[in-house]
């Protein structure tokens, strides 16, 4: 049986024509359009997840594919999650209303998992699309074209397809991401019963303004007793002034989330592109927004010599082997050591201001944009949960990867 592939049509008009046949050395062009057909919608190689759904569509979900059976997994573990990302949790937030209520669809029965994929729906309740209508009547009348949002994701996804889901920024929005809280769940309580690894991400830094937090025993509980989740009490006020601040100007600030993994054991990750670390940086760079990571000492470990840098050996009472120091962030060649696995990831302020911006229209035509809509005037607050997400799901699929690897010779 011969057939067009469907993934050639359209967006690749010069592989329109592949051939497909089953049971057939498929051609060099197939093997092509196999790549090329990938959206980037999927993430993870054993514990693999794709999410679907826009901003403004009738929802978004998820589908985690890898999850082994028998795991004691319940909608309340999923729900607590989703809830910590929720929009319109508190002042410092879009007031967009959304519930975020998770309905399982597959691969979970009597709280149990099955190890067949684990299929999430998260429906939108509160989509305000006339928010992103070129304004007023008049302009609508004259057949006003949309305004490309500065530093947003409007222009490049027009460049790219010649079409947009306009409301709410489509699959560029951050709504994408309760379906990857969703997700990350799922790895979370994987890492917890099969591994005892733990993770907590907190909002170490907004518009400059430090935290001092020792990543050694910090908790979530600690960082969820305020809404900007900085569990430096005193700095979190501070934070929380600012981002008061930028609300009332029509502005944004941005700032840096730290994210600690404390119990991951030594051996996980892979040489020599699928290093552990190198995993961790795709990860939080495809959450919206995110514009730098650190694994460990980063950018600040530039200034120090190799004697001040480097982590020595020791044998600790146990008899393992452990770091006197961690500027490794417990990763050294890709693979962990048995320390804490430690990263910071830095936010850019929100793109989406009130304040009127020069832009120019989809025709190229000058425009001035004062944006209207529900917009986050700081992103970190939201994104805690959401670093943790992506965190556990590399580390999920490192833990099962090196299960293949130990296990099988
Ligand atoms: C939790 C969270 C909430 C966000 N909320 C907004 C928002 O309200 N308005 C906005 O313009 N961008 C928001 N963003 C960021 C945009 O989605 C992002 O900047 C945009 O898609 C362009 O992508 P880039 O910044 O990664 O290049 C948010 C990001 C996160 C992580």
């Amino acid at each position: 049986m011969a057939g067009v592939h469907l993934t050639c049509r359209g967006n690749l008009p010069w592989l329109r024509h592949c051939e497909w046949r089953p049971n057939s050395t498929q051609s060099p062009d197939h093997r092509w359009c196999r790549t090329l057909g990938r959206m980037g919608s999927s993430f993870g190689v054993l514990f693999r997840i794709s999410t679907f759904g826009e901003s403004h569509g009738p929802g978004l979900g998820v589908v985690v594919d890898g999850c082994p059976a028998r795991l004691p997994l319940t909608s309340t573990d999923i729900q607590t999650e989703l809830d910590r990302r929720r929009p319109g949790q508190n002042r410092l937030v879009t007031q967009r209303r959304e519930p975020d209520q998770v309905e399982i669809l597959s691969g979970i029965v009597d709280g149990m998992t099955l190890g067949t994929p684990i299929a999430m729906l998260i429906r939108n309740e509160d989509a305000r699309s006339q928010d992103y209508e070129p304004r007023g009547l008049e302009a609508a009348a004259a057949g006003m074209v949309h305004a490309y949002r500065p530093s947003h994701a409007d222009y490049t996804y027009t460049a790219k397809y010649g079409i947009r889901a306009i409301a709410g920024g489509g699959r560029a929005s951050a709504r994408e991401t309760a379906a990857r809280v969703a997700a990350g769940a799922v790895a979370q309580q994987l890492l917890a019963q099969r591994t005892g690894v733990s993770i907590v991400a907190w909002v170490d830094e907004v518009w400059g303004i430090a935290a001092t937090v020792d990543d050694a025993i910090v908790s979530r509980a600690d960082v969820d007793t305020n809404d900007i989740r900085c569990p430096d009490s005193e700095i979190a006020a501070k934070m929380i002034e600012r981002i008061e601040r930028a609300r009332k100007d029509g502005d944004s600030v941005g700032g840096t989330i730290r994210v600690v993994a404390r119990g991951v054991p030594s051996g996980w990750g892979e040489p020599v592109f699928d290093k552990l670390d190198a995993d961790l940086a795709k990860a939080m760079m495809s959450i919206p927004a995110v514009k730098g990571v650190e694994i460990g000492s980063g950018f600040g470990g530039t200034r120090l010599t190799g004697s001040e840098h480097n982590d020595l050996f020791y044998q600790r009472d146990d008899g393992r082997i452990g770091t006197r120091t961690n500027r490794s962030g417990g990763i050294q060649g890709g693979i962990s050591n048995g320390e804490a696995v430690t990263m910071r990831v830095a936010f850019k302020p929100t793109a989406t201001i009130m304040q009127p911006q020069d832009t120019v229209d989809e025709r190229g035509n000058p425009a001035v944009l004062a944006s209207r809509g529900r917009h986050d005037p700081c992103v970190l607050p939201r994104a805690v949960p959401i670093v943790e997400a992506m965190f556990a799901l590399v580390l999920a699929d490192h833990y099962l990867r090196h299960q293949v690897n130990v296990q099988i010779p």
